[in-house]
């Protein structure tokens, strides 16, 4: 979860909205949809980083185009319907601030769509990564491998399910799990349930609302990941307005961003088969929680995008 510090005003330079028929193709649109979000400022940290890239996605979803469409169709022309829905979205992701994901309800993470709206923060874990590249890719051989076998993983737990995306995508990953994920937030287990329903996974996936550990009794897991609360006091006070249109309660990670990270660190062990492991994202805390357990043997694993923010432990050093 990339989270950027920002308060940046919109440029008073910002033209009136272009009225439909003033522009006709797809790539019209979007090198519209760019030199606009460009002029007002926004801020791109929900999916994708940058404003080329969030322009394409919200006029693919809009058109109903999957990602790899929009090449396909650069230049072919929009109808005047399309083309108002398109202006209406462009302005509203200006005007609201809200990020993309929630204008059009949908995120991919990894490929997988997931449906997303205010009730949950939009999925950019790095966790869905690191599933791909750590936990058994054949691709890969056993070098990088924390897990060796996804065929023998029948565990898992989500701690911080949020829309439940992690959930899903370990249980993609891991074909003969059960997995456990677990909120405190009713509303985000509601989206949370819609996504695992979509996925046609319910039979895999229970969830569960409670404070972290609190609903799980007696169970043993083969692997844990989460990605906590872990924004620290300065940094919640210097959220973008994109950010702020999120749950605070997915942020909050008290004074010095640990609270919840620190919580998990200590019961784990309480809930780790012997030969488990505990993977962990932590944003930019990686000093505090060095500070906090000098004695634990960290692994930071790195992503295409960040480095250091992840941690993975074994049960046996816990
Ligand atoms: C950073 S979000 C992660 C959501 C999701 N796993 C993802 O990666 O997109 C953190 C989630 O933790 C939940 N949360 C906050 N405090 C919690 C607690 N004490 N116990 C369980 N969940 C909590 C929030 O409601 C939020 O959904």
């Amino acid at each position: 979860m990339a989270t950027i510090d920002s308060t940046s005003q919109p440029s008073s330079a910002l033209l009136p909205p272009a009225k439909p028929g003033e522009l006709f193709t797809l790539l019209d649109f979007l090198r519209y949809a760019v030199s606009r979000f460009v002029a007002a400022k926004l801020v791109f940290a929900h999916g994708t980083t940058d404003p080329v890239s969030e322009a394409a996605f919200l006029i693919g979803e809009a058109l109903h185009l999957a990602p790899d469409q929009f090449d396909t169709f650069a230049h072919a022309r929009v109808s005047t319907a399309e083309a108002e829905k398109l202006i209406d979205l462009i302005e509203r992701r200006i005007t609201t601030r809200k990020p993309a994901a929630y204008l059009v309800n949908k995120i991919y993470m990894r490929g997988v769509p997931f449906y997303v709206d205010e009730r949950v923060i939009v999925p950019r874990s790095f966790i869905g990564e690191l599933l791909s590249s750590h936990f058994g890719d054949p691709q890969l051989g056993d070098s990088a491998a924390l897990i060796d076998n996804p065929d023998a993983v029948e565990n898992v737990l989500d701690l911080c399910t949020g829309s439940g995306c992690l959930a899903i995508l370990a249980a993609l990953h891991f074909p003969n799990a059960h997995v456990d994920a677990v909120d405190l937030s009713a509303d985000a287990l509601q989206v949370a349930a819609r996504n695992v329903a979509d996925h046609d996974l319910s039979d895999r996936i229970a969830l569960h609302q409670g404070d972290l550990f609190a609903p799980l009794r007696g169970a043993r897991y083969d692997l844990i990941i989460s990605n906590p609360p872990y924004v620290d006091a300065a940094g919640m006070a210097s959220l973008p307005p994109e950010c702020r249109a999120e749950p605070s309660m997915a942020f909050d990670g008290g004074a010095d961003g640990i609270d919840l990270v620190r919580r998990i660190l200590e019961a784990a062990p309480t809930y780790l088969e012997a030969d488990g492991g505990l993977l962990c994202e932590v944003g930019r805390c990686r000093d505090a929680i060095e500070e906090a357990f000098p004695e634990l043997p960290l692994l930071w694993l790195d992503t295409e995008d960040s480095e250091g923010e992840v941690f993975w432990i074994a049960a046996a050093d816990l």
